[in-house]
């Protein structure tokens, strides 16, 4: 079973959809720990409610590479393989991408590279475009920006709002977030500079 830490700053969503399918038995893997920097996450609660290994590591105040050495030392500690960032409301120093080679995931809610930053989903509305989306991403040391794993895409219509679309979105993060990780467990791939190269053809999930 490969060893998932989940890093998180609030609603955990998709760390819940992920456990969901790893409760189906549909990855392959454990989450070995969920953490937040955000002793308050609503996602922390719902780790400890499926008897998860949760930690609060606060980060107020704490400069980024102390904080991220505490938070590799966390994940090495509970033998993380993997790094889930799952609504993480941070940028990660490079030792900490170093310490976790090819191993870094993140979500975004947009067809990278348009919209990158904080609320894509409104970014997208707000700039009138017909299709969005989301985007399942290696992570690097700039924000939203690593090799790209999978994107689905999303219809934008003429009665949305941020809100309808932003849970249409939602409901796309929740589908590929599992199906990227689950393609990249079963191994087969390689990265080629910015391109995610899989030998099982990885679909484009939208
Ligand atoms: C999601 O929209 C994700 O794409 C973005 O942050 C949000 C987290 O939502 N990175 P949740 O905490 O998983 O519900």
């Amino acid at each position: 079973m490969t060893r998932l830490g989940v890093v998180l700053s609030g609603r955990g969503s998709n760390f819940e959809a992920i456990a969901e399918q790893i409760g189906q038995d549909k990855l392959g893997a454990e989450i070995a720990v969920v953490v937040s920097n955000r002793a308050e996450a609503p996602g922390l609660d719902a780790a400890r409610r499926l008897g998860l290994s949760a930690v609060a590591l606060p980060s107020r105040g704490v400069e980024r590479p102390e904080y991220d050495r505490s938070l590799i030392a966390v994940l090495r500690a509970h033998d993380v393989e993997w790094v889930i960032l799952a609504g993480y409301m941070r940028i990660l120093t490079a030792d900490f991408i170093r310490a976790f080679p090819e191993r870094i995931l993140n979500i975004h809610p947009s067809l990278l590279p348009a919209f990158p930053g904080l609320d894509a989903q409104h970014q997208a509305f707000a700039y009138g475009v017909k299709v969005t989306g989301c985007t399942v991403h290696f992570v690097d040391e700039h924000l939203d920006h690593g090799p790209i794993v999978m994107q689905a895409t999303v219809p934008v219509d003429d009665g949305d709002t941020v809100e309808t679309l932003s849970a249409r979105i939602l409901r796309e993060e929740h589908r590929i977030y599992s199906e990227a990780l689950r393609l990249l467990l079963a191994g087969g791939w390689r990265i080629e500079g910015r391109k995610v190269i899989g030998a099982m053809g990885l679909p484009a999930g939208g």
